[in-house]
């Protein structure tokens, strides 16, 4: 069976970035969420991203996945894998294949915000795994929680949200979202995290400010998702990408630097913005997690965390807790 339900119109979706982005100029500093960097452009780059020599996360996750898939599938026990954020890749797969060979698995549901994304990818599961119920929902994840089908066939099910999407957030909303999460779902329940752990800041640093300049290039098109959607003015090139480790936080912001004075006009949004020279506007945080930190942020949010697997290297960890 296949099946899409459709919590998000482009509408809606249109009035987020309009609300996002009229705060986000307005604020003293400005920022933005990083959620407007995936239009068609910004999706391409990721994946570039993720091939980069520099960005060692989606290889290091891989890699653990390769190695544990079936100890998560067992210790998950699950008849239901939801996944928030992706759906198709090869780590969804690696997850997918494993849970077959536990032998309980029978539904699928991927969530993300891009319904074209999701029917794409949920249909090439479709075609790859037969006889796997699959249930795309669209929706964003931080807001629709409660209109997930869970529970539908009564079983357990694994919700994995991986890639470290979580170090997307700062640790209020994060609670937040933790704690909404463990409210959809039952006892005997499990999370999959998947995290990108604290290490050397040159490293860090390098991963989100890459030889080749991809990085910056995602950073900038922010700026062209702006551009094109809501018939802004920017000159990408007028702004230069700054990746910053922030010891204090444990996090990367990404920033744009206007190079020099720039006057911006948002048409759509009747909005006219000044940028001083070199004044920085906040586009991501991607917080890097400690063992102890998030097994702690997990138990807050009623969660007991039973599995941590790391890399070799320990660049990066998945950990599995109990609902
Ligand atoms: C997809 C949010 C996990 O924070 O590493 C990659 C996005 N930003 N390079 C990350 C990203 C710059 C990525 N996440």
């Amino acid at each position: 069976m296949f099946r899409i339900d459709r919590n998000l119109t482009a509408d809606d979706l249109d009035k987020a970035l309009r609300s996002d982005v009229a705060a986000g100029l307005t604020a003293v500093p400005k920022q933005l969420p990083p959620k407007w960097f995936y239009d068609e452009r910004g999706s391409a780059l990721f994946e570039e991203i993720t091939g980069l020599p520099e960005y060692y996360p989606t290889r290091a996750e891989r890699s653990i996945l390769e190695v544990r898939s079936d100890e998560i599938a067992a210790a998950a026990d699950a008849e239901t894998l939801i996944e928030l954020g992706s759906g198709s890749g090869v780590k969804t797969r690696l997850l997918l294949d494993a849970m077959l060979r536990h032998g309980r698995l029978t539904g699928f549901v991927p969530v993300d915000v891009s319904g074209d994304f999701l029917a794409a990818s949920a249909r090439g599961v479709v075609d790859d795994y037969p006889g796997l119920d699959v249930h795309g929902v669209v929706g964003d994840f931080e807001e629709h929680l409660g209109l997930l089908p869970v529970g539908e066939n009564g079983g357990r099910r694994l919700l994995a949200v991986l890639g470290s999407t979580i170090g997307n957030q700062e640790p209020g909303p994060r609670a937040v979202f933790l704690r909404d999460i463990r409210a959809v779902l039952d006892a005997g329940d499990s999370l999959l995290l998947g995290v990108d752990l604290v290490k050397d800041p040159a490293r860090l640093v390098a991963a989100y400010d890459d030889a080749q300049g991809v990085t910056a290039e995602f950073n900038r098109n922010v700026l062209g998702v702006l551009n094109r959607r809501l018939g802004a003015d920017f000159d990408p090139a007028a702004f230069d990408h700054i990746a910053r480790w922030n010891a204090g936080e444990e996090w990367i912001e990404m920033r744009l630097r206007a190079r020099s004075a720039q006057h911006v006009r948002v048409a759509d949004l009747d909005l006219e913005v000044g940028f001083a020279p070199g004044e920085e506007m906040r586009t991501e945080v991607s917080a890097k997690f400690r063992r102890e930190g998030l097994a702690a942020e997990l138990g807050a949010a009623g969660f007991e965390p039973s599995h941590w697997w790391t890399d070799p290297a320990g660049d990066f960890a998945l950990t599995l807790a109990a609902a």
